[in-house]
């Protein structure tokens, strides 16, 4: 299977300021490779801070018209956006599939994924209305307004490269605001061509910016967006240590932050839960994209009493699983994104197994004729995990379950919460009282109950504690990218 696309233009290979696709203004460029082979396919522009002030000039000049455009017609623009995408779900599929390394069905899936997003968003422009407040004092009309903050900067992760983009894009320019935008250095491709794609629905010159940099340009690139104070707005997924950097770094120009970082999801079955549905929701959770999704479980904890019944049923479905490259349409585990990505899984399997657990199945790189290069990750099953083990402590970020056998639910409540993430958390009960309680107890942004598949475009996403702040997707996301204000207007009987 080829995961050629129909359609060059969607590879313009270039930045986008102001309206035009443009080199980096030193000309320099970096490789995107295939992390299915290692093998590099591309270059795009390798971006340094004057690219960065650059589309910052644009976008705050932008601003100034875009804000005013009425809501209907912006929201006009984005829904072309969100039909483009849909339209060309194949291509954008496939080039997910090719940089990222996610099977072609689960790269499809993503492209629709992230169009449900815009489409929501066009939807919610037109509905930012105020407030009129009841005066204390005749001959007063006092009201609220809500007003796009500003130039946004978006910095995207490579673990859903359309999806991010999508959810932090399309809600800032329903807001009013403009946008420049750095995608990771793994992914650069499918943004651009999300980029191309709204520039053929309509979005102004200047409105929306991407420029592409390598790792080692990066914090040039977004350490002039954090000092200049025209951004009003960082909106990150990442890794906490960067999302506290960035927190720091902005406090200077005082910016809105949204900040969607590492997690680190328990994943608990009590004795009365359906096990089968418990096994489906783990799989379905854990590993959607091969493991590395914020909210994928990294810990399960599984009562005593179903414990082993558990694991027999998740082994057998985990062994199973087939590995192998976007090219083969029989493939469900694509390759890790990189070398650093598998060295890690390595070693928390390596550290689980010298502290006691033991591998039930996997536990290894997979080599083969069709996994060619060294980022292929065997789905494996560990039990006998224990809190101080790395993998109970760091989001593995790959294929891995751990599994710790628990007695009681005020003791797993505890396991589940010790620790400084609080993204999402699972379980699964069929008891109604359990329900409520842990629903209650467990900190996390996110808890599903039994269920495995949690995001959707009209709730809100986002972590407590160490997994940061700020909601994507709902209303809630819309309203990260407005500020209210109060209008007064005196003299008036
Ligand atoms: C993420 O991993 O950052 C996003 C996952 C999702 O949208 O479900």
């Amino acid at each position: 299977m080829s995961l050629s696309i129909s359609n060059d233009s969607l590879l313009p290979g270039r930045n986008y300021i102001d309206g035009a696709w443009v080199d980096a203004a030193d000309g320099t460029t970096f490789p995107v490779s295939d992390p299915a082979t290692d093998a590099v396919f591309t270059q795009v522009p390798n971006s340094g801070a004057e690219d960065a002030k650059r589309a910052v000039d644009a976008a705050q000049k932008a601003f100034a018209s875009w804000r005013k455009v009425p809501a209907k017609q912006r929201a006009a623009i984005i829904k072309r956006w969100n039909d483009l995408i849909v339209a060309h779900t194949e291509d954008l599929g496939k080039l997910i599939s090719r940089e990222q390394g996610k099977p072609l069905a689960e790269g499809k899936g993503e492209v629709l994924y992230a169009a449900s997003y815009v489409e929501w968003f066009a939807e919610e422009a037109t509905r930012t209305n105020g407030e009129i407040i009841p005066a204390p004092v005749p001959g007063r009309r006092m009201y609220a307004l809500r007003e796009p903050v500003g130039v946004i900067a978006a910095v995207t992760p490579w673990n859903f490269p359309a999806a991010m983009i999508a959810r932090k894009i399309a809600p800032a320019l329903a807001a009013g605001c403009t946008v420049v935008c750095k995608p990771a250095e793994d992914t650069p491709l499918t943004s651009l061509a999300l980029v191309k794609l709204a520039e053929q629905a309509g979005v102004p010159a200047g409105v929306l910016n991407i420029v592409t940099a390598s790792r080692e340009n990066t914090p040039a690139v977004v350490d002039v967006w954090l000092d200049d104070a025209r951004v009003r707005k960082i909106t990150f997924t990442g890794s906490t240590p960067v999302g506290k950097h960035l927190a720091r770094r902005s406090a200077d120009t005082l910016k809105k932050l949204s900040l969607e970082l590492g997690g680190n999801a328990p994943f608990i079955v009590f004795d009365d839960a359906d096990l089968d549905a418990a096994v489906e929701g783990l799989m379905i959770s854990k590993f959607r994209n091969g493991g590395q999704t914020c909210v994928c479980p990294n810990r399960v904890y599984v009562q005593a009493g179903v414990h082993d019944a558990f694991v027999e049923k998740l082994a057998a479905r985990v062994g199973a699983l087939v590995v192998g490259p976007a090219t083969s349409a029989s493939s469900q585990i694509g390759p890790m994104i990189n070398a650093r990505a598998v060295e890690k899984i390595e070693r928390h399997v390596r550290n689980a197994v010298e502290n006691g657990a033991k591998v039930v199945v996997g536990g290894t790189r997979v080599q083969s004729e069709q996994c060619t290069s060294a980022n292929y990750f065997a789905p494996t099953v560990l039990i006998h995990a224990t809190p101080s083990m790395d993998c109970s402590c760091e989001e593995t970020f790959g294929p891995v379950v751990p599994v710790t056998r628990f007695e009681t639910e005020a003791d797993v409540i505890a396991q589940a919460n010790a620790t400084p993430f609080g993204l999402a958390a699972y379980f699964y009960s069929t008891d109604v009282r359990r329900i409520w309680r842990l629903a209650d107890a467990l900190e996390s942004g996110i808890v599903g109950v039994n269920e495995g598949a949690l995001a959707a475009e009209a709730a809100p996403f986002g972590g407590v504690k160490d997994s940061g702040y700020g909601r994507e997707g709902s209303t809630h996301g819309l309203e990260e990218y407005m500020h209210i204000k109060y209008v007064c207007q005196g003299q008036l009987d």
